[in-house]
């Protein structure tokens, strides 16, 4: 017996996050996600996935100047990033490659996988530049120069105005905050286990959230979100019916991208925060038509073919009602995760353990080894 890609295979123990996949619960360290996602602030979240608990008041202003501290990125790794953006990388691989840089200027670099307090700092040194490294290319590659971290203002609301070079609304930057929380940790997902597996073999933090990155990048992993966007914007554009539109493509065999879940085998309970959102954006906007395709396509596949919607199906539209591009709505996924992943390499690390599984082999056997020069 094979495992279906390790489903339902219970590896190990963890602390970090419990998912309900019957019931649709997503529970923090304990904490239920539907009272964090309207109010906690996504800084509180370092300490309660680092620490094990929420933060004191002074803890808290603690976490944020040490993030407001370590935001700002060297000129050399601005220079890499420029780079990238001028060679049109995608902006998940770009981050790959920014993230995987970031050792060269970090004092902790050669420091041991086991030395917990060089791991920590080098931590927050990632988690808190994370965004600037996204924001910086995305200027880049648009033309603009990047736009240094304000200490002043929160790590959502630093992301948005990074990224526009305008401070947030209170509105704007309260809404992406939650977006944060929701993304924040899911248990042993595809890119939590990446980073646990290379954490396993004591290398060392930067390479563990590279893989985990390398890993959300993909279509049905963390890219998801982005199809989601193109497939509202087609639908737009060719002023389809949006369940006609769901309809051929479903009769074509293609899955219908923020839909279905590994683990879910009902609601994603991040989803309705992302469906009120996105109502609420688009109403103070006056720009509903993305809620109003999306509620149809999420009816029509419910009644249809009893799949929900996933964190990916409205994330899609509250990033473009907030002005992001398309094609780093993965990147947001990523600056918000690492806050997990990084709990989790901290968890790999204490446990010491070598993840290695095995595979059952079914190839042939007893073959004869022919000199290159004999072979037809
Ligand atoms: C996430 C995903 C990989 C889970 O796949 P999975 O574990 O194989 O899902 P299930 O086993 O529950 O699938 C059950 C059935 O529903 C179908 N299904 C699942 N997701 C679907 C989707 N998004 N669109 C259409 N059909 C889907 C499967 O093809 C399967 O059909 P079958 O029984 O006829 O083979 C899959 O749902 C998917 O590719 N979704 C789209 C990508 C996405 O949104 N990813 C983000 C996840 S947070």
């Amino acid at each position: 017996m094979t495992s279906d890609g390790l489903k339902n295979v219970v590896l190990t123990e963890s602390e970090m996050s419990y998912l309900d996949g019957d019931t649709g619960d997503l529970v923090y360290r304990g904490y239920d996600i539907t009272e964090l996602a309207e109010r906690a602030r996504f800084e509180e979240l370092f300490h309660l996935f680092w620490e094990g608990d929420f933060p004191s008041q002074e803890q808290f202003d603690q976490t944020c100047s040490v993030l407001a501290e370590n935001r700002p990125i060297s000129d050399e790794i601005k220079q890499l990033a420029k780079k990238l953006a001028e060679n049109q990388m995608h902006p998940m691989a770009a981050l790959r490659t920014l993230v995987s840089a970031l050792p060269a200027f970090d004092p902790d670099a050669g420091s041991s996988p086991l030395n917990m307090e060089a791991n920590y700092r080098k931590a927050e040194r990632i988690a808190a530049k994370l965004i600037t490294l996204i924001a910086a290319f995305d200027r880049y590659r648009k033309g603009h120069e990047a736009v240094d971290p304000d200490p002043e203002l929160s790590h959502a609301g630093n992301f948005l105005y990074m990224l526009s070079g305008e401070k947030p609304s209170p509105g704007a930057e309260e809404i992406f905050n939650s977006c944060l929380v929701l993304h924040a940790d899911h248990g042993f997902n595809a890119s939590t286990f990446a980073a646990r597996v290379t954490a396993s073999t004591l290398s060392d933090i930067h390479s563990a959230i590279t893989s985990a990155i390398g890993t959300l990048k993909g279509l049905i992993h963390g890219g998801a979100n982005s199809e989601v966007m193109r497939m509202l914007l087609e639908i737009d554009q060719q002023q389809i019916d949006p369940i006609d539109y769901v309809k051929q493509k479903l009769a074509a065999g293609e899955v219908i991208m923020g839909f279905g879940h590994a683990v879910y085998n009902t609601i994603d309970p991040r989803s309705p925060y992302l469906r009120k959102m996105c109502q609420k954006l688009g109403e103070e906007q006056g720009e509903t038509k993305w809620y109003r395709y999306s509620t149809k396509i999420e009816d029509y596949m419910e009644e249809a073919k009893g799949i929900r919607c996933n964190v990916d199906f409205y994330s899609a539209s509250v990033y473009y009602l907030l002005g992001i591009s398309i094609d780093l709505y993965t990147t947001i996924f990523a600056a918000s995760r690492v806050v997990g992943w990084i709990g989790h390499i901290m968890e790999q690390y204490a446990e010491r353990t070598l993840i290695r599984p095995r595979a059952r082999y079914v190839g042939p056997m007893n073959l004869k080894y022919c000199p290159l020069s004999q072979r037809q």
